[in-house]
Order: structure tokens, then C-alpha cells, then sequence
């Protein structure tokens, strides 16, 4: 087995291919992998990897709009050229393929079809599409990964294949994996996938000793998480990041996309004025108990805020509302103390880290990461499938937890 060292990326801007970190150019991503992935040989052409990287380029249009569902885009390649393309655009509209084949008409009989994701073949909200290819007379379908749903993998392709069509499989799947890591986790454990995303100090502080902590770090690091929020469902906080930051927790026209702004809290010992209170700007959601707080759950509820009660108000029970609720991607951007909990409680499973170059000391600054009641080095958790990136002066680290 081989054991890889972490990657280093060496850029002014992060050029990340992942739902994430969205490039708006498929030409600059770089090959990712995570600790689901082996790293897979080369297959099909390099010609085959190219339309596969511009079916990822078409899929990411629709960042953070497409869950339940995947991320889909679609090429169609007659005598070597692109005569139809399509992305899957928001649950409940027409899959990626059905785009491509109406865009290409007539020209699909007798063509290749590149797709990033394993045709469907089941009877959802929209007929499946494995039989809409063979009904298109396509002659070769090439695709990014199979699905991952254990009950329907590789149903689709079968069909295919029974219909006398060519197929293709594992064209750039790393990359395709990637993409889709937050719908690939949602079907498989039945639960979003979580990112915990924090900025801290070269000496490790997420704040100063009296809680002040804008900014961390730069002006393309902020960025760069703007368009993380773009690229997921929701984004959650605990109430003291509400009392000491007053934050907006948007994409600032990073894109299309808002995540739903989750707040946690138990009391309710909230400022009757803060930005994630404005419902016109995004959605915001506070989660807290049955009996915290009554006057100030109708406060919220009259600015246009959801309440929603849970017992107990914790991390996995909050993950299993957001599965609930249809979310893939889920952002923990939350203070050490509740990103402790989400770490001990199974709700984060990717981990980025931005360091930024200064020192502020105090031995009671906030860090990342609160009491997780590890007392030897051994039971530290070790990030897997790491890379580490300039963003200007800088720097990302990106892992996976390991799972338990
Ligand atoms: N640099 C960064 O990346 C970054 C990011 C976020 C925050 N910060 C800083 O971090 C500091 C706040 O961190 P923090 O960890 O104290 O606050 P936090 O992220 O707001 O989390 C703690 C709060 O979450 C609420 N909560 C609800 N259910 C909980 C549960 N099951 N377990 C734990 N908490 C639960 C509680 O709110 P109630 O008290 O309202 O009940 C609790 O006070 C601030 O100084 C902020 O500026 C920095």
C-alpha cells in the first residue's frame, strides 16, 4: 500500500475542482483525491478525459442548488465534436443527459455521450435516462463513476449495455468522486456531509482573548470560503459566534447560491438585532430547545426567522434534521467549543484550516477546537488524503477525519 505525503498546491488563488471550492475554469483543477479514493489508473483517452473534465465544468453551474441530488453535467460528441450539452440544474427538473440529448436533437443518434455520474434507470420524478440514451440511438456511453447507491449501482449502465450500447466507466472518478463527495456521503450514511472550516492565527487562536476575530486572514481566503457557502446547503454557528461576531454568513456575489444560515443555541441569550435575523438577504434557521426563550422565539419568527425545536439540541441531532430536510453539504463555521462537539459526535468528516501568517498570543484566546478529552498525542486525530495551499500569504490545510 502506499502511502501518499500531503500535496502541496502552490498558487495565488485555490484552484480546488471539488463543489467547495468551485474554479470556473475546468482547464485549472488539479487531480484530487480522498481517503474513499483510490488513486485510479489513467482510463479511457486523453480526448475521453477532457469531455469528462468539461461535464464536471458544466455540473458545477449549479453548485449548491442540485440536493438531494448530484451534480450532473453532460456532453454529447459526434465525429469529434461537442453536439450537445446539458447540467442537471435543480431536484425536480430534467437530469443532465435529457439537457444534452434536447440541445443535440437529431445529431445524438450514433454519438458518444460523456456523463460524470452513471445514468440513472429508475422511475423518479423524471422517466430515467438510461433508456432515454437507447431510445436517442447513442452508440457509446462514457461515464465519470457509478452510482453509489449500493441498491441501483451499475443498473444503469447494465441497461445499456443489454440495449447493445458501448460503456465506459471510471473516467476521471477520482474528480467525479470529488464533486459529488457531499451527495456520495448523504446516500451512504444517510446523513450530510460536514465541513469544518475555521480560520486561525500562526499561534493557533481563532480569536483574540476579548473574542474579536475579523480578520483572520485575507482578502482571498475570505473569498475562497465565500464560495464554499455557494457551494453548500447550509452553513451553522452557535450563538456566541452570533453575540460576538454579528455575522452575515453568505456568499457575498461569490454565487448563485445562499446556504441556509443554521444558529444553535440552547438559551436564546441573543441580540434582538443581527444580520442573520435580515430574511430578506438569505434563509436562516435557529435551532434550539422546547423551552428556551419564548418571547424571543416570537421575536425571530416575526423577522421572518424559522424556529425549529430539537431534543436534545446536539450536532448529530442537528445532521439528521439537515438530512431531513434534503441537504448533501453541510458547513460547521462554528467556534472551538461546538466544533468539539461536532467532531466527538460524527458530524464533520472534512477539515479546512486556513493559518494565516500573525501571532496575537493570550492563553485565553479561543482555538479551533475545544475539548475533544484526549490526554496522550496517540489519540490525536489524523487528518487523511491532506493537501496544503498558498492563498496569497496565506495558507490552507484540507483533510479528511478518519472515520470511526
Ligand atoms: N476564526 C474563525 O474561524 C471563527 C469562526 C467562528 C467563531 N469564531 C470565534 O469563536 C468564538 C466563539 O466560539 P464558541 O465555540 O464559544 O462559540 P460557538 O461556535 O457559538 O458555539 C458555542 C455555542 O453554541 C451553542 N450550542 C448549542 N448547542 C450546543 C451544543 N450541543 N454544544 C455546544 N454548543 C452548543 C451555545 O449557544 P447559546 O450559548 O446561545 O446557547 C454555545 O454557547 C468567538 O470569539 C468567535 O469570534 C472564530
Amino acid at each position: 500500500m502506499c502511502v501518499l505525503a500531503p500535496k502541496f498546491i502552490w498558487i495565488g488563488q485555490i484552484m480546488d475542482n471539488s463543489p467547495l471550492v468551485a474554479a470556473q475554469d475546468a482547464s485549472i483543477t488539479e487531480n484530487q483525491n480522498n481517503s474513499d479514493t483510490p488513486i485510479q489508473p489513467s482510463i479511457g483517452t486523453e480526448f475521453d478525459r477532457k469531455i469528462m473534465q468539461r461535464c464536471l465544468h458544466l455540473a458545477r453551474r449549479a453548485l449548491g442548488c442540485t440536493s438531494p441530488n448530484p451534480l450532473v453535467g453532460a456532453v454529447i460528441v459526434k465525429d469529434g465534436e461537442i453536439v450537445g450539452e446539458g447540467f442537471h440544474p435543480r431536484a425536480g427538473e430534467p437530469h443532465a443527459e435529457v439537457f444534452a440529448l434536447r440541445n443535440a436533437g437529431a445529431r445524438a443518434r450514433g454519438a458518444t455521450i460523456y456523463v460524470n455520474l452513471e445514468p440513472c434507470n429508475h422511475h423518479g420524478r423524471t422517466p430515467p435516462c438510461s433508456q432515454a440514451l437507447v431510445k436517442a440511438g447513442v452508440t457509446k456511453v462514457v461515464v465519470g463513476m457509478v452510482d453509489p447507491n449500493p441498491l441501483v449501482a451499475g443498473g444503469g449502465i447494465a441497461t445499456l449495455q443489454a440495449a447493445g450500447i458501448e460503456v465506459l466507466a471510471g473516467v476521471e472518478e477520482a474528480d467525479c468522486r470529488l464533486l459529488n463527495e457531499g451527495f456520495i456521503h448523504r446516500i451512504l450514511y444517510h446523513q450530510p456531509f460536514g465541513i469544518l472550516k475555521y480560520a486561525m492565527t500562526l499561534d493557533g487562536k481563532i480569536a483574540t482573548s476579548s473574542g474579536h476575530s475579523t480578520w483572520v486572514t485575507n482578502y482571498i481566503a475570505r473569498q475562497t470560503v465565500h464560495r464554499l457557502r455557494a457551494a453548500c446547503d447550509a452553513v451553522i454557528v452557535g450563538g456566541n459566534t452570533v453575540r460576538q461576531d454579528n455575522p452575515y454568513l453568505t456568499n457575498h456575489g461569490q454565487g448563485n447560491h445562499h446556504p441556509l444560515r443554521v444558529v444553535m443555541s440552547r438559551h436564546l441569550d441573543l441580540p434582538t438585532n443581527a444580520n442573520l435575523w435580515d430574511a430578506s438577504i438569505a434563509p436562516t434557521v435557529v435551532l434550539t430547545e422546547v423551552d428556551a426563550n419564548p418571547e424571543f422565539k416570537t421575536l425571530l419568527r416575526h423577522k421572518g426567522v424559522e424556529v425549529v425545536e430539537l431534543n436534545p439540541l446536539t450536532p448529530e441531532q442537528v445532521m439528521a434534521y439537515l438530512y431531513e430536510r434534503g441537504f448533501c453539504s453541510v458547513l460547521w463555521e462554528c467556534g472551538g467549543i461546538l466544533a468539539a462537539n461536532a467532531i466527538a459526535q460524527g458530524a464533520v468528516q472534512k477539515v479546512l484550516a486556513f493559518i494565516a501568517p500573525k501571532i496575537i498570543g493570550g492563553s485565553n484566546a479561543p482555538t479551533p477546537v475545544g475539548d475533544l478529552g484526549f490526554t496522550t498525542m496517540s489519540e490525536a486525530l489524523s487528518l487523511e488524503g491532506v493537501e496544503i495551499c498558498a492563498v496569497g500569504s496565506d495558507c490552507l490545510i484540507t483533510g479528511y477525519l478518519p472515520k470511526s
